[in-house]
């Protein structure tokens, strides 16, 4: 449940700004929400799943600077002026890239049949692009380390490091 009221200049709330997929939004929050509790609760961006709410399982991974975090563990405020890509504005960034439909990632992830209920599936998306991103991870036994954080309870690891080692050698990460 999100606890800040969210109206402007409410008592105890600081103003921020984010850009979130590609939006500016202008925001009041309470200094005690989180940034997971804010996409979803808040502005309705419900891709961003929270599993654990502790830090263990990934699966509210977003990216903030094109870097993925856990959302779960970090205050909004903390992000004042950063950019935030969820799930549901992967896209947005292929089509900055001029691609015209779905991240590679995401296509990726069909193509292999990477997800089966889909739970994990936003932050698993969110981290491939970050690891991605970092650069470090070159062989599928790097991939499956720098993946580590995000937990499959439906045990699907193996087509999610065929669908990121795919992309990856394609050099197609953003
Ligand atoms: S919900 Fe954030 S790591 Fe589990
Ligand atoms: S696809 Fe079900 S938890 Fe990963």
């Amino acid at each position: 449940m999100l606890i800040d009221s969210g109206s402007p200049g409410a008592v105890g709330t600081i103003g921020i700004t984010l850009t979130i997929n590609g939006e500016r939004r202008a925001l009041q929050v309470a200094p005690w929400t989180t940034l997971l509790d804010l996409l979803r609760e808040r502005l309705d961006l419900t891709g961003t799943k929270k599993g654990c709410d502790h830090g263990q399982c990934g699966a509210c991974t977003v990216l903030v600077n094109g870097t993925r975090i856990n959302s779960c563990l970090t205050l909004a405020v903390m992000k004042d002026g950063a950019e935030i890509t969820t799930v549901e504005g992967l896209a947005t960034l292929a089509r900055r890239e001029g691609k015209n439909s779905l991240h590679p990632i995401q296509e990726a992830f069909v193509e292999h049949d990477a997800f089966q209920c889909g739970y994990c599936t936003p932050g698993q998306l969110c981290s491939s692009v970050g690891l991605m991103n970092e650069g470090h991870a070159k062989t599928r036994d790097e991939i499956r380390e720098a993946m580590s954080g995000n937990i499959c309870r439906c045990g699907a690891y193996t087509n999610i490091v065929d669908a990121i080692e795919e992309v990856m050698h394609q050099g197609d990460a953003r």
